[in-house]
């Protein structure tokens, strides 16, 4: 039998990324049922806790495969690529009706990315914040002929960007619409990006499974970060919202938000 991680919503979702291995804090599918269709897989209940929830997985690659397509849907598609020698997530986010495509954070890997690019028709980057990790490929894209979109807060952390990332706004891709969020903390002008129609997060270093990131480096502030996370995120976006993060797993709004408490009291 074939044992995949899941990530359990509390809604029937059209989604996850999934990898080969159950991991420790994931529910194990231990049966299946349904159907392939295309190339998302069709689960239903028969999760081991008992609970009686469909899903349709897509699993799209093989794990030694470049790129893993994490998200589908009829308006778009989201690959997923792990770079660098921190194990950086770079997204790509994709409107099926136009083939357009953004890529969140240029980090590191340039040809892999470029690659990527190409194939995916990729002609913007937003960078979820400055730090030396998330921006390694960046000088590469540029040359390639991609313009790279940054927080002004965080620009200096850049040699050279090609345009200003505000707070609050709509980012055309094709027909998709990601929504910017300014959510200072990690680094000060940290940004996380939503993707509405799909309800998906990216959120940079900003929220991670288990809390939020690191704010020991210079510029990282514990009380805005929390503040951010609060105030931008839980307090805004629906509990459903998977939360996409810069490094690592996935997680949900649901899953992390009664947990504040617990971070501000620990202070980190
Ligand atoms: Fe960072």
């Amino acid at each position: 039998m074939v044992t995949y991680r899941v990530l359990l919503l509390d809604q029937p979702v059209n989604f996850l990324a999934i990898r080969s291995f159950p991991a420790e804090g994931e529910t194990n599918l231990t049966a299946l049922a349904g159907s392939t269709s295309g190339t998302t897989w069709i689960f239903e209940r028969e999760l081991r806790d008992g609970s009686t929830k469909s899903l349709g997985i897509t699993q799209i690659m093989a794990q030694s495969e470049l790129v893993e397509k994490i998200y589908l849907d009829g308006l778009c598609e989201v690959f997923k690529v792990v770079v660098g020698p921190v194990d950086n997530n770079v997204y790509i986010v994709r409107c099926k009706s136009t083939g357009e495509g953004v890529l969140i954070d240029a980090a590191n890997e340039h040809e892999k990315l470029l690659d990527l690019c190409q194939r995916y028709n990729v002609r913007r980057v937003l960078e979820t914040h400055g730090h030396w990790d998330h921006i390694q490929a960046v000088p590469q894209v540029r040359e390639a002929g991609i313009d790279v979109g940054i927080t002004h807060e965080d620009s200096d952390m850049l040699e050279a960007y090609d345009f200003v990332l505000e707070d609050d706004s709509e980012i055309a891709v094709g027909d998709l619409k990601l929504g910017s969020i300014a959510t200072p903390g990690h680094t000060p002008g940290s940004m996380c990006f939503y993707l509405q129609s799909a309800n998906l997060l990216f959120s940079g270093d900003t929220l991670f499974p288990g809390g939020p990131g690191a704010t020991k480096f210079p510029g990282g502030n514990f009380e805005e970060i929390i503040g951010s996370i609060e105030g931008r995120l839980f307090s805004k976006l629906p509990l459903s919202t998977v939360v996409l993060p810069g490094h690592g797993a996935s997680t949900t709004i649901q899953t992390e938000s009664p947990h504040l408490d617990e971070w501000i009291e620990r202070g980190w």
